[in-house]
């Protein structure tokens, strides 16, 4: 079979990147799809048992910390486009390991554009450069306002610090090298295959086995939460129609508190598990708060909706419904991840909380 393009989809294993890969699958047959992940405790083949058998899925263990490896996939895959969303992605453990952070999303990105350069350096023409990003990056909003693209970035954890710093590289690229690029920075994303140290899946996984609901600080926070079949959506969109050079942000028009999110969540759980009305509720307990936690965030969505006709599909209490249902039915799953050094995991973020 004879494909014609070929696009290396980065982190695909993980939670974001596997919905992108699926879609893309699925979507374009005539595309070859190259998943490259290193496989970190984030990251899950399983995700991705329903299509690891298409003719157009290829699956490449790889580190893209590692320079040499990354233009080697380049020689072997000649790739017209990345979409680039491999990351360490969680708040909490940047607090505890920057460096991480710094090695994966900073060096990482940066080895992959300049596998990038080096390989499409006689020819950009129709070559695509998507990095996936997050609205962190802006920092905190107060009470009002919303994140514009013209937005100045000011991140305040060592992850959204990470983030930024990859941004401004992906940037840098563009307007040094002639780099064809397009970032997207989007809201808090929840769904099916997402790892149990987010507020949603951690939240469902406790209240499934009785467990306490750590809520930091006074759980006054606020979040725009997106479904995650969205953010993939807009991806594709944003792939073959967003303007080189340009920034799209993504969001889902839905800002809730996390108490009142939580309050929600353990109502739709009492009812699915056949619990009396504020069983799942006692279990809340505020606990030690985040260091350096931002406040609000909230996206203006407006530039991808009016430009690109993009626009979230479902409704919060539609995705919360499903969300919940997949994580009910795929206990398998959840049992799988929470396994190994999970419980280390929780231990060391929750007990000294
Ligand atoms: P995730 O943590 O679920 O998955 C990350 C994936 O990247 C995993 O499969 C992991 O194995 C892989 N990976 C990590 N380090 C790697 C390395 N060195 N080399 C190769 N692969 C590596 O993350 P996610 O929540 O799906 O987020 C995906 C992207 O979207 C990230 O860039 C994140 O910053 C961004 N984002 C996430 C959200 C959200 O709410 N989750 C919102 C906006 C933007
Ligand atoms: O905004 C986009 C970002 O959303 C992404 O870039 C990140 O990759 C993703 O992890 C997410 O970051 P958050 O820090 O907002 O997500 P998290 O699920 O960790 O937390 C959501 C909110 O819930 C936040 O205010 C912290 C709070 N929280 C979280 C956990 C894990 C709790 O109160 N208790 C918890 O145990």
């Amino acid at each position: 079979m004879s494909f014609n393009k070929t696009i290396i989809i980065t982190g695909g294993a993980g939670f974001i990147g596997s919905h992108v890969v699926r879609l893309f699958v699925n979507k374009y047959p005539n595309y070859r799809i190259v998943n490259l992940d290193v496989l970190t405790y984030a990251g899950n083949l399983e995700n991705l048992k329903d299509i690891e058998n298409k003719e157009n899925y290829h699956f490449v263990k790889a580190d893209i910390v590692d320079a040499e490896a990354m233009n080697a996939v380049f020689e072997e895959w000649r790739p017209d486009g990345i979409i680039h969303l491999a990351a360490e992605s969680h708040v909490d453990r940047s607090i505890e390991d920057p460096s991480a952070f710094v090695r994966t999303n900073v060096i990482g990105t940066v080895n992959l554009l300049n596998s990038a350069r080096a390989y499409w350096k006689d020819n950009m023409e129709g070559k695509r450069f998507y990095h996936v990003s997050t609205d962190e990056v802006y920092g905190t909003l107060g009470e009002t306002g919303l994140f514009l693209e013209t937005t100045s970035y000011d991140p305040n954890s060592p992850y959204s610090a990470s983030k930024a710093s990859s941004d401004h590289f992906v940037r840098a690229y563009g307007e040094t090298y002639g780099m064809p690029y397009v970032i997207t920075n989007c809201s808090n994303n929840y769904g099916p295959n997402q790892f149990p140290e987010k507020l949603v899946p951690l939240f469902i996984h406790n209240i499934v086995n009785n467990k306490s609901l750590p809520v930091y600080g006074d759980g006054k926070y606020t979040r725009d939460w997106l479904y995650v079949i969205d953010h993939a959506v807009a991806i594709d969109l944003v792939y073959h129609e967003g303007k080189n050079h340009e920034t799209y942000n993504i969001g889902g028009f839905n800002e809730w508190q996390n108490i009142d999110l939580i309050k929600v969540l353990c109502a739709i759980m009492d009812r699915k598990l056949n619990r009396t009305e504020g069983d799942s509720e006692k279990l809340i307990t505020y606990v030690k708060d985040r260091p350096g936690h931002d406040l609000r965030y909230a996206i203006d969505a407006n530039k991808i909706n009016k430009e690109l006709g993009w626009k979230p599909s479902v409704t919060f209490e539609q995705g919360l419904e499903k969300t919940i249902d997949w994580y009910l039915q795929n206990a398998e799953w959840l049992e799988s991840v929470t396994s190994g050094n999970y419980q280390d995991y929780y231990e060391s973020m929750y007990s000294e909380r």
